[in-house]
């Protein structure tokens, strides 16, 4: 409890990969946890892990990039659980293509879930911060911000989230609120395996070819990210507000 006063914390796309390992390590930190992502199902097992480890723990099915569903389910966290005060944006998708390839739809829907999604959760949260003149905004940025070939529309986003970061953070900042956003490096999750698939290697080749580029020679894992969101969301990181904490293993993508 020491770590979270009892607090409520939110964490979107949690059943799985990085989120799950969010959502997990602020339970542990004392937070109880709203395990957000598509389905119900698909976030309880995640919700029931915490629960078994002695936390409290919601699952809650939304598409994060629908406003009246976002509403919805920020209501329900607020009446089961406590007004929450810790938001972590981290549901995601790829539809990676090079430009000439890329769809209306694969442009669309990446910007609807990390852009609008990120943007909408935020809205729909600050008001229980602002209320209690603390909060804590963490939202999950990537490295491909700086540009990746084939990702153009998961650049854009990523990029734009770090726009967005910093200046919420200067709008909230008087509330008590610090916002900042992660940019992981290649994190092994389901996520980078169906990239290996997608390009025709096994995910262990994909792994050791990543590895040989990063500085400390080995890819990331999800408690690699949640510990930095640990730290982000802690009373001590208080004066930490509006940065991007590029988490990749060496200072560059
Ligand atoms: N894995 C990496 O190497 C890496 C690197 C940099 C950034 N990231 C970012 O970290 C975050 C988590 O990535 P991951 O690798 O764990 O991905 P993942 O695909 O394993 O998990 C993403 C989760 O988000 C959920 N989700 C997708 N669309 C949603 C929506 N509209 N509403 C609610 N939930 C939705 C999915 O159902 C899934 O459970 C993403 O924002 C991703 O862009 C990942």
């Amino acid at each position: 409890m020491s770590n979270s006063n009892g607090r409520t914390a939110i964490v979107t796309g949690a059943a799985r990969g990085i989120g799950a390992a969010i959502a997990k390590r602020l339970a542990a930190d004392g937070f109880a946890v709203a395990v957000l992502d598509l389905d119900e199902a698909s976030g309880k097992p995640v919700a029931d892990a915490i629960e078994s480890a002695g936390g409290r723990a919601l699952s809650v099915g939304v598409d994060v990039s629908d406003a009246a569903g976002v509403e919805a389910a920020v209501t329900r966290v607020a009446a089961e659980l406590g007004g929450p005060t810790v938001l972590v944006n981290n549901a995601g998708i790829t539809r990676d293509n090079l430009l000439f390839k890329m769809t209306d739809e694969d442009w669309d829907s990446v910007m609807n879930v990390h852009l609008r999604g990120t943007f909408l959760m935020s809205r729909a949260v600050q008001r229980h911060m602002t209320e209690r003149k603390w909060g804590r905004i963490v939202n999950l940025s990537s490295t491909s911000a700086l540009g990746n070939r084939g990702q153009a529309n998961y650049s854009a986003a990523k990029a734009g989230i770090q726009g967005f970061t910093k200046t919420l953070a200067i709008e909230l900042g008087k509330f008590g609120v610090t916002v900042n956003a992660i940019a992981p490096g290649f994190i092994e999750t389901e996520m980078t395996a169906a990239t290996a698939a997608r390009i025709g290697v096994t995910f262990e080749e994909f792994k050791a070819m990543a590895a040989a580029q990063i500085p400390v020679a080995r890819v990331g894992k999800p408690e690699d990210i949640a510990h930095t969101v640990s730290f982000l969301v802690s009373e001590g990181a208080s004066f930490v507000s509006g940065q991007v904490i590029y988490v990749a293993g060496g200072p560059r993508a």
